[in-house]
């Protein structure tokens, strides 16, 4: 039996945390059991415990939850304190893991990664570290860079594009996030002649729902009985992640839109809604990392237009699962929402496309056997993890 502790630094349920929960869930019991630490309540805890997986609270890592990719050099000092409470809550895991005998020590996320780093100075057990995002851009980049040289024996990462920008490194596994293709499958809707459009995702400036809403404004003008459907809300506490929401809401009442436009707030049954669209829109003005919403949606047979930079284009084929689009262009992606929704037999074909896509690339059953695979060698002291092929 190996035993894993995962570690993440948030409890609400963004992309990396439903990767968490989705791995948690579906190992193998009888080869695997794990032991999930996060900083506070929430309803990753919740769906969680729900689930029977043993998870812990650990209070000192809390304040630092404040942290992300919008803080100012001013709010980090003044985290200062934060980081040395943070350090006490690693002699707490440390008992953890003696207690317990943890075999592997699994860390979501960067803030999670350098708290395991300096876990490290306490203690031996192997730890992995699993990268959802861009870090060469990152203040903090040259110091990642050395800590993810010396302390984790291996880097997991969401996409080809995310181990380029982390930079050559020996130790570096490509694991392309999977979707439960049960549970995201196509459902028939009733039609009732109205079509709709909708962008999924937390509420973020750089996830780009107002290039979404410009693109509405355009199509809006156009198509009769039309909706866009934002769905989704405000989920992290970090700065710079509160107050877009209610700007959007200004912005769809200062242009007129409010017939067309539905904000849904935080849906737990996004397989559901997904079925209720005829197109998915994925609009990030950075390039996504990978983009969870994308293989979700392509799992229930949707076509999708998405913006090509980033970890997309190894998802999305152009013209084949969907239409890939220039970051920020509304233009270009009202044109195309227009193409899609004026063509139903083209909706279709990359709807199945994308379907077949998934279930060969993108299951969550591939995902797990290649996270088991890596455990399994790491406690052989193998090293032949191999990784996703290139497209
Ligand atoms: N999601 C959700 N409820 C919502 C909106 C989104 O559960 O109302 C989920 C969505 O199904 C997906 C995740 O949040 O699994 C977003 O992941 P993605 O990788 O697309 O982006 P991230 O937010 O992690 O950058
Ligand atoms: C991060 C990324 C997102 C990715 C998710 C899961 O939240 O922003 O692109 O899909 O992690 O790996």
């Amino acid at each position: 039996m190996i035993r894993i502790l995962f570690l993440n630094s948030s409890s609400q349920l963004g992309g990396a945390e439903w990767v968490l929960h989705d791995v948690v869930t579906h190992l193998d019991a009888k080869r695997f059991t794990s032991l999930v630490v996060l900083p506070k309540p929430g309803p990753l805890l919740d769906k969680l415990r729900d689930a029977g997986i043993d998870v812990r609270l650990m209070s000192p890592f809390e304040p630092l939850l404040g942290l992300g990719r919008y803080s100012r050099w001013m709010e980090i000092g003044r985290m200062l304190p934060a980081f040395a409470r943070a350090l006490t809550g690693l002699f707490h895991l440390k008992r953890i893991i003696e207690q317990e005998r943890i075999d592997i020590v699994h860390a979501h996320g960067i803030k999670m990664h350098f708290l395991s780093g300096a876990l490290r100075l306490v203690i031996n057990t192997p730890l992995i570290w699993h990268l959802h995002d861009f870090v060469r851009q990152r203040r903090f980049y040259p110091l990642y860079v050395r800590l993810a040289e010396a302390c984790p024996s291996l880097i997991i990462v969401n996409s080809h594009a995310v181990a380029a920008d982390l930079g050559r490194m020996r130790n570096i596994a490509v694991v392309h996030n999977g979707v439960d293709i049960d549970s995201f499958s196509p459902v028939e809707r009733q039609r009732d002649g109205s079509l709709r459009v909708g962008i999924i995702g937390m509420l973020a400036p750089w996830k780009g729902h107002h290039v979404f809403l410009d693109a509405a404004r355009l199509v809006s003008r156009q198509v009769d009985q039309v909706t866009f459907w934002i769905i989704g809300d405000e989920i992290y506490d970090t700065a710079g992640h509160r107050g877009y929401r209610q700007q959007l809401e200004e912005w769809v009442r200062v242009n007129n839109l409010e017939q067309y436009v539905r904000f849904t707030g935080f849906r737990s049954d996004v397989a559901r809604v997904i079925n209720t669209l005829d197109v998915v829109v994925h609009a990030s003005i950075e390039p996504e990392p990978f983009g969870r919403v994308l293989i979700e949606a392509m799992a229930c047979g949707k076509p999708v237009i998405a913006s090509n930079a980033g970890g997309v284009p190894e998802i999305v084929e152009h013209e084949v699962t969907g239409l890939l689009t220039r970051p920020r262009d509304a233009q270009q992606l009202a044109g195309m929402i227009m193409r899609l929704l004026q063509d139903e037999s083209e909706r279709k074909r990359f709807g199945l496309a994308g379907r077949r896509r998934v279930e060969q690339h993108f299951s969550l059953q591939r995902q797990v056997h290649r996270i088991e695979a890596i455990y399994e060698s790491l406690m052989s002291g193998r090293w032949s993890v191999g990784n996703e092929e290139e497209r």
